[in-house]
């Protein structure tokens, strides 16, 4: 049996995914409350910025992969218009839920289904532009979910991964600090949970760095990859060209 991380745990890798549904189950009803306290806004920032860089066009064809509460999945819907499609999709349940509950009293239907990013129930060639936003991290096979979102995308389309990366050195420290010492405590207070949020911390330091993830998106089939650093690389969004 191969093994694979959860946090810093080493864990068989049939055993990871329960895990991070344990995580994502438990979050789940405090889960966008969380993300502004733990990043005093600033996801909604990133989540903008994603939003911008998509630059969507009326009638365009979307997948918001672990979509989760549908951050993306509301703004790119507002791009695409009647006309277009954005399918918000995840694999565990409790998160498309909230999410869904929340884009219905807003007013927004969207197309919602579960799904498992490495193993997409969609024809090769469908979207115009596939999104997924911290999700990557919790996955156990990336390279099978990246090469499933090139399969999925039409040629010319493109992969937007917005993910947790590695900081600039200056910020290594405080930021180190700020992981293990008051996230876990913050998600406790919030939510109720230190342990998912202690989990957090470590899986973003098991994720690959930025110049790593361009060249498994490389490996997969996206021909051309830019990086965007974002807050000194706390985060960087990586954009794939199917091309
Ligand atoms: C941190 S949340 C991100 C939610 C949303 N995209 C956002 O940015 O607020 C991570 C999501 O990834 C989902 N996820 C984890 N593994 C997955 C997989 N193999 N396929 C699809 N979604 C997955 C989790 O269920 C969870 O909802």
């Amino acid at each position: 049996m191969s093994q694979t991380h959860f946090g810093f745990e080493t864990v068989d890798e049939a055993e990871k995914a329960g895990k991070v549904k344990g995580v994502f189950d438990s979050v789940a009803s405090k889960y966008d409350l969380m993300n502004d306290f733990m990043s005093m806004g600033l996801h909604r920032v990133w989540k903008a910025y994603t939003v911008a860089v998509a630059n969507l066009k009326e009638g365009d064809v979307v997948l918001d992969i672990a979509g989760g509460t549908g951050d993306l999945s509301r703004a790119f819907a507002r791009k695409v218009g009647a006309s277009g499609t954005v399918v918000h999709t995840d694999i565990n349940e409790a998160m498309l839920r909230t999410g869904r509950d929340r884009l219905l009293d807003e007013g927004l239907s969207l197309p919602t289904t579960i799904c498992d990013a490495e193993k997409l129930p969609f024809k090769p060639g469908t979207f115009d532009l596939v999104s997924v936003a911290f999700g990557l991290r919790n996955m156990t096979h990336k390279d099978q979910a990246l090469a499933e979102m090139c399969r999925v995308l039409k040629p010319g389309g493109r992969l937007l991964v917005l993910e947790f990366s590695k900081v600039a050195k200056p910020l290594q420290k405080p930021y180190d600090w700020y992981s293990f010492n008051i996230l876990p405590k913050l998600g406790q207070w919030v939510a109720g949970d230190a342990d998912s949020y202690r989990y957090l911390a470590e899986s973003i330091r098991m994720h690959p760095d930025q110049a790593t993830l361009k060249a498994m998106m490389k490996t997969v089939g996206f021909g051309h990859v830019d990086v965007h650093n974002l807050t000194g690389g706390v985060v960087a969004l990586h954009v794939g060209i199917k091309c």
